[in-house]
């Protein structure tokens, strides 16, 4: 069955995951690494550092590990997942480090330190309980603008932020195409049967508003129209599985 919005609230609760690391070991959100092999790696080097946010226990790390991008460092707020891949991955992966810590304040990192952020569906799991993605919850705005500073400070100049992830651009260029990070903005659109996103900002580069205005007018224009007669629609239920269930669960507001 579909979730309902207060059920997907435990996806943002850090004893909602750690219950569920102590006895899953392995799912891959969104795609899996054929998926978005070819794009990272023409926006990852070998040699980059590379933080790796919310990593959960996706084979990422790992597959960007065996083509050589051996310097990562996963960063989770389930403590019981990082103790158990420390002690895991130590010895084999000893050039890959994991870190918890909420990825909203990151301080025991330093400013600058990473030429490469990633993250796949950890973001979306911040925003998963929104009511609508059109008009975010003043909560919704504070953990993503947390998270957003805290990738810009840690990212060198001419380094990257790379997002995966199920929002389309007209739902999440208006938080990432802003001008306080000092970063420029690229969109891609992945996937066949269902469409999923990749975004990269370069920080020091200028962003071009030609690209994200076009989105951000439809974005105000659904807004004015949303705040006007809001009018949820669910979409149909989903298969049990978390990725389908998530993705149908969103409510759509009709136009
Ligand atoms: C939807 S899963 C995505 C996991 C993985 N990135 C993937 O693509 O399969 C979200 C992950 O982010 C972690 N997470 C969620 N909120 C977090 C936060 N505030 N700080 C650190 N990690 C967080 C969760 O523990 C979980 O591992």
């Amino acid at each position: 069955m579909t979730e309902h919005r207060a059920d997907r609230e435990k996806y943002r609760k850090q004893e909602y995951w750690d219950d569920r690391f102590s006895t899953e070991d392995a799912y891959e959100w969104l795609a899996g690494f054929d998926q978005i092999k070819e794009l990272l790696c023409s926006w990852i080097k070998p040699d980059d550092k590379i933080l790796h946010l919310g990593c959960g226990n996706s084979r990422l790390s790992f597959d960007l590990y065996d083509l050589g991008y051996k310097h990562v460092t996963n960063v989770d707020f389930a403590a019981s997942l990082i103790s158990r891949c420390k002690e895991q991955y130590g010895s084999s992966h000893p050039e890959v480090s994991w870190l918890c810590s909420d990825i909203r304040n990151m301080s025991a990192l330093d400013d600058g330190s990473f030429d490469v952020v990633i993250e796949k569906a950890t973001l979306d799991s911040l925003l998963v309980a929104e009511k609508s993605p059109w008009n975010m919850s003043d909560a919704g705005r504070q953990d993503l603008t947390s998270t957003l500073g805290e990738i810009a400070r840690l990212l060198r100049a001419g380094g990257r932020f790379v997002s995966v992830t199920f929002a389309q651009p007209h739902f999440r260029l208006p938080h990432y195409a802003v001008d306080d990070y000092g970063w420029s903005c690229e969109t891609r659109t992945l996937g066949t049967n269902f469409h999923f996103f990749a975004y990269c900002m370069v920080k020091g580069r200028p962003l071009d508003r030609t690209l994200v205005e076009p989105f951000l007018y439809a974005v105000r224009s659904a807004q004015r129209e949303a705040s006007r007669s809001p009018s949820p629609v669910h979409c149909a239920d989903g298969d049990g599985d978390d990725n389908a269930d998530w993705l149908k669960s969103i409510e759509v507001f009709e136009q």
